[in-house]
């Protein structure tokens, strides 16, 4: 997969995208990564990338002139790859987007920093604006970091073949359950006997209960979408009588 960045900031992503799964996807050329300095599509002699506002207010606005030719100059003519503005008015980024994007083998992040984009920045350059969240960031860059470590989990071989992403919380629209690994028993605290027992049936039991039991004490919302088998919907209605017993 192809990612190029356009960012005022490219040293940001230096360390990120130089360490664990970042660097392994690129060491293994599953990754093609380039950061580029919007700065340097500016044909100010200061590098100015930003203005004031029409109409007034506060803050500066990246100019389109700025940033529609270094969006063009990235992609170098190849057409049908998403422009993806990072911004806090995008939709919101989750797994299925993850999975989404991933199926692209190309993405270009545009990241922005001060009031906003101009907006013919979205009219002319863009075919996607994610958000990470309901809150604002300084900058798009983190964001974008976000991003590229949701999707390339998604790119076969990254992981592995016994990656688990189709275990992770999310992929069947339930949060993952608890996990155990040795010592046995910490501090008093034991592992279910079940997972030390070997029996791969009662283990998948086991795991699908807890991580049922996680999303209804945690997110409950999730449940109303999830496929639960029958079995499923009567844990659910044990859980309902625990928790009336406490
Ligand atoms: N830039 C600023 N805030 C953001 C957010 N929540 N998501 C994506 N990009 C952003």
């Amino acid at each position: 997969m192809k990612i190029d960045v356009l960012t005022l900031f490219p040293r940001m992503f230096d360390g990120v995208m130089g360490e664990s799964m970042m660097w392994k996807a690129r060491h293994h050329n599953l990754l093609d990564f380039h950061a580029h300095d919007i700065r340097d599509y500016s044909a100010d002699k200061h590098r100015k990338v930003d203005d004031t506002p029409y109409g007034g207010g506060g803050g500066m606005v990246l100019r389109a002139d700025v940033v529609v030719p270094a969006v063009e100059a990235v992609l170098g003519g190849e057409s049908g790859v998403p422009v993806i503005l990072m911004s806090p008015q995008g939709r919101l980024l989750s797994h299925d987007v993850a999975v989404e994007l991933a199926a692209h083998p190309r993405l270009v992040l545009v990241c922005g920093h001060y009031e906003g984009f101009d907006e013919r920045i979205r009219q002319l350059a863009a075919t996607d604006e994610i958000s990470i969240g309901d809150y604002v960031l300084t900058g798009g860059e983190l964001a974008a970091m976000v991003v590229i470590d949701a999707v390339l989990r998604h790119v076969p071989g990254l992981l592995g073949a016994e990656g688990g992403q189709e275990r992770d919380s999310h992929a069947d629209g339930l949060l993952e359950g608890a996990h155990y690994t040795r010592p046995a028993v910490y501090r008093g605290l034991g592992v279910p006997q079940t997972l030390q027992d070997g029996n791969h049936a009662g283990i998948e039991r086991w795991r699908r209960r807890s991580a049922l039991r996680r999303t209804w004490d945690r997110r409950r919302d999730l449940l109303l979408k999830a496929e639960l088998s029958e079995e499923e919907q009567y844990m659910l209605g044990e859980f309902a009588d625990e928790d009336s017993r406490i």
